[in-house]
């Protein structure tokens, strides 16, 4: 049923007769004069809003693409062009940048210029001929409300373009764990067996992704075709589980290599790079009972180290269904060959349909003024000067200021000499800290000289003949660096600072009639009051200082003692000490013989009990027939006495007496965490921010086994029942420590994990590693969305009644509000729990390799909150830093730190198995 709805929806949606436009479409026709419907249903518009270039008529006439007939250009100076389109901050989008040449400056000059997505350098764009379309295309997260592509830079001819235009993504198709910081350039998007040499592109692709055919003859694009490979077809349906897939007529079509090999060479636009690159297929051929394609990659990658065996109907789980295999992340030369080999046991070659290359493009987060110089431009609606947009600095600077270098570059120098500014003097520049010159002289400005003390390094500042009012701020003359200062022709009045006239400076005043020097008297007395009103203050400065010192050295001695012993208890070398011994009798005191039970766990059942001191306990009771002996039971105890970390439950003490075995710890009062989802509609949590702070908590304390411990502590049973919340609803994970190390390997444990969240390739290897708890959080996650059991009992709607294949199919669908716990209130931001849904997918992943470590996945976690708290995720940056210095450098935090500086990851790629 669910199928059938799904192929009706497919077809309607490639009927020819549906001409609505998608939404999140925006298509900008630069130099259009008119709005129009082009032959596929786009509707452009004029890009007459945008105050800057010319506008000119190509030599092309095209029948419906009227867009293609007109560009905009720009004349041949320093300044850069830029369009500023309004987006929704944390969506993806895809940007695409069209330039038809057709000569339309009559100069057959071919223009080539670089192009630039606000501060981050895109692309150079290099025309060839006169009539191809260039098209250049990012898909990206957008960081902020708006975009700004720009032209820049031009090498040869006239800068010009002829369209953008944005398509909205709804799903998560794209999603990277880089996407903060990388911005995706197409490569190639290639539909392989195309029936034609037209590509596919809207509206049989829903988001208008233009999908080139193989056959299409673009120079040096696919070559080196091995023997053998013929194109094939088919007209029955695909199923396609979700909408941002390639779309039915792509995957409908295909290559196989009847000879054994299927082979291509292509040149990757952009490239060399990182790049992300999948490709897409389906079985579409009916094969016997005796038949099988069987085939592996051989390349992109080299060597081969995944030594993986594609079988597409296998994976994909039937006939014409889709499969998607691919690298998040993996080097690639411009000239990529692709090739494609059928195993010795296999009867057909293998099959193509589909693929799509990006290149990581890293982001340049911008000039350390951006926001301050947009706020001031924005002051100014109509000035010419202020329509520049984009980044002040880069990739290159505006026309009338100057940048240092560097890669967060600063303003040290605006000249808006005679702009006609009217108003006061912005506030924005008394606050560049780096300003060294300020050209603000012949305009209209009005009102008082502000307060230019922020300025620290500003040398020159120039502000005559203007009308500005008022006296000359005293704070002039405590400017350290100033040398030039130039005030002339304006209406300022009052005593000049006799600071200013001290120092040894340029400085012109004339022209103000109202202004003048003080006389010698007054200022002597001046004088005096001054310096004895100084004196008082010194005297009181003196006081207050030497009592704080005073009281910052008393305290300092405390703190000292107290870091201490924190540091010890962290850090301990071998702590067994620390664990306290109980006796029984104690035990039985504390929990009144055993006599309220609050559990039952894998290790045995868990009482409650209160010890002499007050404190609230939580004794654990190893069931009789446990076959551990004496010597691990210690071992074990040894092991958890050094565990410390205050999103750990605390491990007290123990007990081994009677041959009973007995572990105590601290009383979590609000119980486990699956109560506080699932339990009594009192318990239950029902703020997504306080869901995800327990998400945070649990994942620091995972963290700490897997990279604070050593050797590392795999949990191996983590679930929502061992999560656990102290009366401030703070979460704590419990039952760590409670089976084997991971170095420990003769130790056979009685923990095996947990149905529902137990790692899929355990069954395989049958061993865990951290990434088996890595996929038990991600079950853990879908729960602090869903509110669902990780398996149910009721028929979920879908086909599943396993939390992760139903709450995949409804992500994948771009539905994510279906998954959405219902308790919930609905004050959560989308963004952030998309931000969780899809980390919770990248966690459980069938395969180990292609899970995000627990790190990454806490970095994550701990964005989205910020996007709750603020909307913003402008300081991942800091938490990045914080978090590496609490761990100290483990290896695997230097990796992705050096990644993240130098975009290099040259060995970290695997290949997805798909699966989706
Ligand atoms: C472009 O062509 C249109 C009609 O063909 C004409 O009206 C318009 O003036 C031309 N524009 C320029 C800049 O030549
Ligand atoms: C973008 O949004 C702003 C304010 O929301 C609006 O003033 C502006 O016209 C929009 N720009 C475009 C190109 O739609
Ligand atoms: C401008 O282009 C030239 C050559 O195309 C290049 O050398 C230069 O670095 C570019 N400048 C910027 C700011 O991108
Ligand atoms: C490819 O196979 C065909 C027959 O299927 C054969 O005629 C041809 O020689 C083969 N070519 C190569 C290079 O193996
Ligand atoms: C598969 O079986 C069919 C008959 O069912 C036979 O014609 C064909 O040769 C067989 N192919 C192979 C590779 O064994
Ligand atoms: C075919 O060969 C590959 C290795 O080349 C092997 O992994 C696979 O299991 C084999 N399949 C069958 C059905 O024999
Ligand atoms: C976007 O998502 C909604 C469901 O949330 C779906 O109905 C719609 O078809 C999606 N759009 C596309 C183009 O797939």
């Amino acid at each position: 049923m669910k199928s059938f709805l799904l192929l009706l929806i497919v077809q309607i949606l490639q009927s020819p007769l549906i001409r609505a436009q998608m939404p999140g479409f925006v298509n900008l026709d630069c130099g259009g004069t008119s709005e129009h419907t082009d032959d596929i249903g786009l509707e452009w518009i004029p890009d007459n809003t945008f105050a800057f270039g010319e506008r000119a008529n190509t030599s092309l006439m095209y029948n419906n693409k009227k867009q293609y007939e007109t560009v905009r250009y720009f004349p041949s100076d320093e300044r850069k062009y830029c369009y500023t389109l309004n987006v929704t901050k944390r969506l993806r989008y895809l940007v695409r940048a069209t330039f038809v040449y057709g000569n339309f400056d009559s100069s057959s000059v071919f223009p080539r210029f670089d192009i630039s997505l606000g501060a981050t350098y895109w692309e150079t764009v290099g025309i060839t001929n006169v009539v191809t379309p260039v098209m250049k295309e990012i898909v990206l997260l957008a960081p902020s409300d708006s975009l700004s592509v720009c032209l820049l830079n031009a090498s040869s001819g006239v800068r010009f373009i002829s369209t953008i235009e944005l398509r909205q993504f709804n799903g998560s198709m794209y999603y990277t764990l880089f996407e903060a910081e990388y911005f995706m350039s197409l490569g190639a998007r290639v539909n392989f067996g195309a029936l034609s040499n037209a590509s596919i592109r809207y509206p049989d692709d829903p988001f208008d992704r233009i999908w080139e055919s193989d056959a299409a003859h673009r120079t040096n694009f696919l070559i080196d075709v091995a023997p053998g490979t013929t194109k094939i077809s088919t007209t029955k349906p695909i199923i396609i589980n979700y909408g941002e897939m390639p779309p039915l007529k792509v995957l409908q079509t295909a290559v196989v290599g009847n000879n054994g090999t299927l082979s291509y060479r292509m040149y990757l636009e952009n490239f060399p790079g990182n790049a992300w690159a999948f490709a897409f297929l389906a079985e579409i051929e009916n094969l016997g009972r005796n038949e099988t394609r069987l085939f592996k990659a051989l390349s992109p990658w080299d060597p081969p180290v995944n030594d993986v065996v594609v079988n597409v109907e296998a994976s994909a789980g039937g006939k014409f269904r889709f499969y998607e295999p691919g690298f998040w992340n993996v080097s690639l030369p411009y000239i990529t060959t692709i090739l494609l080999q059928k195993t010795s046991n296999s009867t057909r070659g293998p099959i193509l349909n589909a693929c799509e290359f990006f290149k990581y493009l890293p982001i340049n987060n911008g000039s350390l003024d951006a926001t301050r110089m947009a706020s001031l431009v924005s002051n100014f609606p109509q000035a010419k000067w202020a329509q520049e947009g984009g980044d002040p600095c880069l990739p290159t600077s505006w026309t009338w200021v100057q940048c240092s270098s560097g890669r967060q570059p600063q303003i040290i120098s605006i000249n808006l000499s005679g702009t006609n500014l009217s108003g006061n003097i912005p506030q924005q520049v008394t606050r560049l800290s780096g300003l060294i010159e300020l050209h603000l002289d012949g305009s209209s400005l009005t009102g008082t000289i502000p307060d230019f003390s922020g300025l620290s390094s500003v040398q020159i500042i120039h502000l005559e003949n203007n009308e500005l009012l008022g006296s000359i701020p005293t704070s002039l003359a405590s400017l350290p660096q100033l040398k030039e200062l130039y005030v002339q022709n304006n209406n300022l009045s009052g005593v000049i600072p006799e600071g200013l006239l001290k120092k040894n400076i340029v400085f012109n005043y004339s022209g103000n009639p109202n202004l003048y020097v003080r006389s010698k008297e007054k200022s002597a007395l001046k004088t005096i009051i001054l310096s004895t009103v100084g004196a008082l203050l010194l005297l009181l400065v003196l006081t207050i200082l030497s009592f704080y010192m005073f009281k910052k050295k008393y305290k300092k001695q405390g703190k000292t003692v107290y870091f201490t012993t924190g540091k010890s208890n962290l850090f301990s070398e071998i702590d067994t000490e620390s664990a306290q011994r109980f006796e029984l009798a104690e035990i039985k005191d504390a929990t009144v013989d055993f006599q309220k039970k609050i559990g039952k766990g894998g290790f045995g059942s868990v009482y409650y009990g209160k010890l002499y001191d007050g404190r609230e306990i939580a004794v654990k009771v190893h069931d009789t027939e446990s076959k551990q002996g004496v010597r691990e039971f210690l071992n074990e105890v040894t092991l958890l006495s050094r565990i410390h970390h205050r999103n750990l439950v605390s491990f007290l003490g123990y007990s081994h007496q009677e041959d009973t075995n007995i572990l105590v710890y601290e009383f979590m009062h609000e119980g486990t965490l699956a109560e506080h989802i699932r339990g009594h509609p009192e318990k239950k949590i029902t703020s997504w921010v306080k869901r995800m702070e327990i998400a945070e908590d649990s994942a620091k304390g995972i963290e700490y086994l897997h990279k604070g411990c050593s050797p590392t502590i795999i949990h191996r049973d983590l679930k929502s029942s061992n999560i656990l919340l102290d009366k401030d609803m703070n979460a704590k994970v419990s039952d760590f420590g409670l089976s084997k190390l991971m170095d420990d390997v003769s130790h056979v444990s009685s923990i095996k994990g947990t149905i529902g969240y137990l790692d899929p390739e355990y069954y395989a290897a049958e061993q865990f590693t951290e990434k088996s708890d890595v996929y038990s959080f991600g079950v853990i996650l879908l729960e602090l969305i869903s509110g669902h059991d990780p398996i149910s009992n009721e028929n979920l709607e879908a086909n599943s009644n396993y939390i992760v294949e139903w709450a995949k199919d409804h992500i994948e669908n771009g539905n994510i509000y279906a998954i959405i716990d219902p308790a919930m209130e609905k004050t959560y931001n989308i963004q952030s729990v998309w931000k969780i849904a899809e980390i919770a997918l990248m966690c459980v992943k069938l395969r180990r390799t292609e899970r995000p470590s627990i790190s990454e996945v806490l970095k994550e976690i701990q964005e989205a909150i910020l996007i709750e708290q603020t909307g913003t995720n402008s300081q991942v940056e800091s938490i990045d830093i914080t978090l590496s210095n609490s761990l100290g450098s483990t290896p695997e935090f230097e990796k992705l730190n050096w990644a993240r500086t130098n975009n290099a990851w040259q060995t970290d790629s695997f290949m997805q198995p798909g699966l989706r």
